[in-house]
């Protein structure tokens, strides 16, 4: 598979065949402009619920709501034609029972048109996604630092550093492989945690924080790009500075309103 000569929609099991070949590319678009603008050098486009903090300011993905995903999801899909676009199931819209997550997971699907959701959790999650998955709905598992979970962690914490939880997350990514999950997620583990995981399962790991010997890469695309200020994980490569870019864009603007340079003739209606 080459994303470059590739014209149709890129379904799960394309992705799934990747394991060990060429390294899949996943970056996450919240906008239809967005999707346009990566759909060419994408595998996977992940619409994550990293849109609460991203888009909407809030303080962490866990007042995300299914409507949010549902909205930006099919912006993204509308806006691309040959990625893999995956959606984010929120905070309490799956954990409750294999049946919520169906019911809310069906939701997505029909109304996104999208090719899967994402959801996280470890070997507890193992019996829904095998549901999900035994009735139509194909599933990234998402392993490792849970953004989720950040209670339960008590913010953000590398995962996998000691032997007995390397096996816990080796234990939990096989039980989602089991339950036919076509991909994983692993984010903020150590390298020789991510390379165990990616040596002993037949499904592609997607790293975030996770090291080269993952089977793919995924980054928040605000943050490759430098769109936001404030706090970067040690794990972003920045490939742009656009903030300043815009701030002195505005900063022209504003000037040139406040002096009447604009508009000029050429933007005029005669
Ligand atoms: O919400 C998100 O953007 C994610 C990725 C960072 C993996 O889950």
């Amino acid at each position: 598979m080459s994303v470059a000569t590739q014209t149709k929609r890129l379904y799960t099991a394309s992705i799934k065949k990747q394991k060990r070949k060429t390294p899949l590319v996943c970056l996450t678009a919240y906008s239809a402009p967005m999707a346009t603008l990566l759909d060419p050098y994408v595998d996977i486009l992940l619409v994550g619920d990293s849109l609460g903090m991203v888009v909407y300011g809030l303080p962490s993905t866990l007042q995300v709501t299914l409507e949010m995903m549902i909205n930006h999801g099919a912006a993204v899909v509308r806006g691309s034609q040959k990625a893999c676009v995956v959606v984010d199931l929120p905070f309490g819209s799956y954990q409750q029972s294999p049946q919520q997550a169906f019911q809310n997971a069906a939701r997505v699907l029909s109304e996104t048109g999208c090719q899967a959701v994402k959801l996280e959790g470890g070997a507890e999650m193992a019996e829904t996604v095998a549901f999900l998955t035994a009735r139509g709905i194909p599933v990234m598992a998402h392993i490792g630092l849970q953004p989720q979970s950040m209670n339960v962690y008590g913010g953000f914490k590398v995962q996998g550093k000691q032997p007995s939880e390397q096996q816990t997350l080796l234990e939990a990514a096989q039980a989602l492989e089991a339950a036919r999950a076509f991909a994983v997620v692993i984010e903020g583990v150590k390298e020789t945690t991510a390379r165990h995981l990616t040596e002993h399962l037949t499904i592609p790991t997607i790293g975030i924080g996770a090291s080269v010997t993952c089977d793919g890469q995924v980054l928040v695309t605000d943050d490759l790009l430098g769109l936001l200020s404030g706090f970067q994980p040690k794990f972003v490569k920045q490939y742009a500075t656009l903030t300043p870019v815009i701030t002195k864009a505005v900063e022209q603007f504003a000037a040139d309103v406040r002096t009447r340079d604009f508009p000029t003739p050429s933007q005029l209606y005669l």
